[in-house]
């Protein structure tokens, strides 16, 4: 292990202005997001969709650190024949791939489940090194609802996330920790901050069995939102201090930096959290970005699948990614939505 190469990444990834694009959709899921603006999905549109994204050069230079890849696209090239991974190292941005193999139901644990993907992992961390990757991502998903999450539940999921993190740093590849608490119930936010205190517990100690080194990590948690089905809505101004508070209690400072999920919030919502954040800096971490659906949601409506709408994609990207990038350094202004509107 390179801890000063892997430092190095990890600072790079969560630079002040600049977060990460979660372009990690498994086939299945981008093949949703593509019905839901009427596209079929094959190998070339998915290629055609992704190539888009990358080639929003000022976006991508300016606001986008890292690209997290799926095992498609790290392998696929651009209609002229340039890989994809040049690209992203072109606008001055580090390919990154997803590494785990998705949730199983966890046994004799209703309604939980646990993240697969050790096995062979070692052969493919290389494989994905050689191939241009300098990160990767691991996600463990946690419910919230009537007796669960277990303790076996977070122990084993944090338990994976930190096989997974040593085995990365053994193979200079900088691991996303990615603990997700997700908010599909009917919890408030006040019990999302309890579940999340308790995981990022859980996971902090895990790495530390696993000797994983902090300054070599990227951690990718979940806000402290209400559920969505919660009628316990909850403010800008109170997310931002909830959440703040679970991670000042559970992250150590040795941690580089945090990159948020935005895990279903709309894509206003999300920047407005992260802007929020940081407006109560200084923070002893940098606070961060890596967003899939908030990113991309704008862009996928205006392109759906016509040549014809690419300039407007790009344009809703590079909005979206500078909204971000200014809510990284607590400068972003609900009025600079309306302007662009
Ligand atoms: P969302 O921002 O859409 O939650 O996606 C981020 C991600 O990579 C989830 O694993």
């Amino acid at each position: 292990m390179n801890l000063a190469e892997l430092n190095k990444v990890a600072e790079a990834m969560v630079a002040p202005g600049r977060g990460i694009l979660a372009a990690d959709e498994s086939t299945s899921t981008i093949t949703k997001r593509f019905e839901a603006i009427g596209v079929e999905s094959t190998p070339i549109t998915r290629r055609d969709y992704r190539e888009m994204l990358f080639r929003s050069t000022e976006a991508m230079s300016r606001h986008i650190s890292g690209v997290i890849l799926y095992d498609e696209t790290i392998r696929q090239n651009a209609k002229d024949g340039t890989p994809l991974v040049k690209l992203i190292a072109q606008a001055g941005s580090i390919p990154g791939i997803k590494v785990d193999k998705g949730t199983k139901p966890l046994p004799f644990s209703p309604n939980e489940v646990i993240t697969e993907g050790l096995d062979g992992l070692r052969e493919r961390l290389v494989e994905y090194r050689g191939l241009g990757a300098r990160f990767a991502k691991w996600r463990a998903v946690i419910d919230i609802g009537p007796g669960i999450p277990s303790f076996g539940c977070l122990v084993a999921n944090a338990h994976a996330l930190a096989r997974y993190a040593a085995l990365c740093q053994d193979a200079d590849i900088v691991p996303i920790v990615e603990p997700e608490v997700l908010m599909d119930g009917d919890h408030d936010a006040d019990r999302c901050a309890m579940v999340s205190e308790w995981l990022l517990n859980t996971v902090f100690e895990q790495l530390f069995y696993q000797r994983v080194a902090l300054e070599g990590i990227v951690l990718k948690p979940n806000m402290i939102v209400p559920g969505k089905k919660s009628p316990k809505r909850a403010s800008v101004e109170e997310v931002a201090a909830k959440t703040l508070r679970v991670l000042k209690t559970t992250v150590p400072a040795a941690v580089p930096g945090i990159a948020f999920l935005s895990g279903g919030q709309s894509d206003e919502e999300a920047t407005a959290h992260l802007d929020a954040i940081n407006k109560l800096g200084p923070l002893p971490w940098r606070v961060t970005f890596s967003y899939g659906r908030a990113l991309q949601a704008a862009p996928q409506k205006a392109w759906s699948g016509k040549p014809e709408n690419v300039a407007a994609a790009q344009r809703a990207f590079g909005h979206r990614a500078r909204m971000n990038g200014l809510a990284t350094l607590g400068q972003w202004k609900a009025d600079l939505e309306r302007k662009a509107a």
